[in-house]
């Protein structure tokens, strides 16, 4: 049985992520984790915090308090968070883990050895003002590539173009504003992509498969005009990861740490190694997932992000493997997504615009955005929240399919057929019809969900409910009870199988709501889905208790839209 390694995309740990974030890398993983323990794959799915580099510093500075206690603090935070959303994680760790110390540093090291490191004198902005090199987030302009005039000295949000902080056009200190910049030169490592660039080029032609946006965005990088670059992993910060080569510091570098996005990637591994020490595993039980000569050449490993880590994932990270010389899983499939808008702008941390993942289940439970949000994954372009297709899928899939038909099944049964589950269950024509056109949308959710196709496989699952309400409609109980009581309770009976059914296979995607379905009808919490449908169609027993369930899906009202829709425009 083939073993699946599931990644999410590290989350920075500056503040806490909105729905953008959400929806770019934790939720779809954690669709996609479930569904495949479902199947019976064995899963290991991990994330951790992203917590060195400038955000963090940043975000410190702005709290006053260490770095390392504020990245403590949000740690926690953004678990709890994403423990409340229902990320079903089997490790959340931290890039700043010993672990990850440990391996980075092994990395770099490897790297040294094989010839695919560089020291080179290198020009950086000094900034006069704050008396200190400007790296990456430190500095801010205009983007060479697309004139947006936000652009970071790392990257450019708009076009995702890696950018050089000598590279902006109309620089500024980003913690004073100051624009008395110099260049001075200092020493950096440098990671020799461009010697990687067959190699990487011919590991990425293996990769058909990958979808559009993850294989274009890796391409442009590979054949840019000036060529692959050599990218600096090292930074003139003090809150890192220390830079040192077999065990002790490396001459020259005291005062430097390593780059974040050299680290990060790395951390997957490391959080990797953290579950294992955590749980006291022995070694092999994370190397058989890292290790192709240990285990991991029977590994899936499927990788989740939002379009702008694409390079770093495709590229970078890959380098740092291949370099190593060593026998490191690379990445089998990459599922990347476009961004997240909200009500036609940016989600904007700075404007307060937007929702963040904090706020949201202040609002409504996690279900209700998790629906929303996978059910208009940004798949294929970018996707727009607004608050009134918010309201109408909520109400209209959750509350008018889904919630109705439970409580419409349930309430009749009690009212005709008292507390317990109607004991006729010789199913007739319809309901074998009925079985056959759920088991066609069933078979396509599989395939789609193998093939992580978000937004198609919502679709299915809301075909298969949709198909509920159309047997009820048809089957018609309450007027069937007059003349035939008996074909009532038959109808009844399979009705409350397909709830059965429905609290099952709907878990990946509502996994709050279905625990509550099966905790109320006391369902078996099955591990793995079903093979064959009709058996499990006739799996209640007559034992088995009926009440009726308190509203699932209580409806948003246009009050209560209008108000958010208010609340959340930014300031
Ligand atoms: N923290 C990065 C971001 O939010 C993602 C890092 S993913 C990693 O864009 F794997 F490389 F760590
Ligand atoms: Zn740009």
């Amino acid at each position: 049985m083939k073993r699946i390694l599931i990644t999410s995309a590290l989350p920075y740990i500056n503040g806490v992520k909105h729905l953008g974030n959400l929806i770019g890398s934790q939720l779809p993983s954690d669709v996609y984790a479930r569904f495949m323990r479902a199947l019976g794959f064995e899963v290991l799915f991990i994330c951790a915090t992203d917590e060195h580099g400038t955000p963090a510093e940043l975000a410190a500075i702005e709290k006053n308090i260490p770095v390392d206690d504020f990245c403590k603090e949000m740690w926690s935070l953004q678990k709890e968070i994403a423990d409340h959303f229902h990320i079903s994680f089997d490790h959340f760790g931290r890039s700043s883990s010993q672990q990850n110390h440990n391996l980075t540093q092994h990395f770099a090291s490897r790297l040294w050895e094989n010839g695919f490191i560089e020291e080179i004198e290198e020009e950086q902005v000094y900034s006069l003002d704050d008396n200190r090199f400007l790296p990456d987030r430190y500095i801010t302009g205009t983007c060479p590539a697309c004139a947006y005039e936000k652009a970071r000295g790392d990257q450019c949000e708009n076009c995702t173009k890696q950018l050089n902080p000598t590279d902006l056009i109309n620089p500024k200190s980003t913690i004073s504003g100051s624009k008395s910049l110099e260049i001075r030169t200092t020493k950096h490592l440098f990671l020799k992509q461009s010697m990687l660039k067959d190699r990487l080029t011919k590991w990425l032609d293996t990769k058909e498969k990958w979808p559009l946006l993850a294989k274009s965005i890796a391409k442009k990088w590979l054949n840019a005009k000036e060529g692959l670059k050599d990218r600096a992993i090292t930074r003139d910060l003090s809150w890192g990861i220390p830079v040192k080569k077999y065990g002790s510091i490396w001459p020259g570098f005291e005062n430097k740490v390593f780059y974040v996005w050299f680290d990060a990637p790395i951390a997957y591994i490391a959080a990797t190694k953290e579950w294992s020490d955590e749980h006291k595993l022995k070694e092999s039980s994370w190397k058989r997932w890292w290790l192709t000569d240990q285990g991991a050449g029977e590994v899936s490993y499927v990788q989740f992000m939002a379009k702008d880590n694409i390079p770093f994932h495709t590229i970078s990270f890959p380098a740092t493997i291949f370099g190593s010389g060593e026998n490191w899983k690379q990445v089998d499939f990459i599922k990347g997504f476009n961004w997240l808008l909200y009500e036609g702008g940016k989600f904007s941390t700075s404007e307060k615009r937007g929702i963040f993942m904090d706020k949201a289940l202040d609002l409504y439970p996690a279900d209700y955005w998790r629906w929303w949000l996978l059910a208009n994954a940004p798949e294929n372009s970018d996707t727009d929240f607004t608050w009134e297709s918010f309201q109408s899928t909520i109400n209209k899939d959750l509350a008018d399919i889904l919630g109705n038909f439970i409580s419409r099944v349930s309430s009749f049964s009690v009212s005709k057929f008292g507390h317990r589950i109607p004991d006729n269950n010789q199913y007739g024509k319809l309901e074998k019809t009925t079985i056959r056109k759920i088991e066609i949308h069933y078979g396509h959710l599989i395939e789609l969900m193998k093939g992580i196709e978000i937004r198609k496989s919502c679709n299915e699952l809301r075909s298969i409910w949709v198909i509920g309400n159309e047997y009820l409609q048809e089957a018609a109980p309450w007027s069937v009870f007059k003349e035939n009581p008996e074909k009532s309770k038959m109808i009844i009976r399979f009705a409350l199988n397909l709830i059965n059914l429905y609290a099952l296979i709907s878990e990946p995607f509502i996994p709050g709501t279905c625990k509550k379905i099966q905790d109320h009808f006391q369902f078996t919490k099955l591990k793995k889905f079903p093979e064959n449908l009709g058996l499990f169609l006739h799996n209640l027993s007559n034992k088995h208790e009926i009440s009726v369930p308190k509203i699932l899906f209580p409806k948003i009202t246009d009050e209560e839209r209008s108000k958010y829709q208010q609340d959340f425009s930014g300031c």
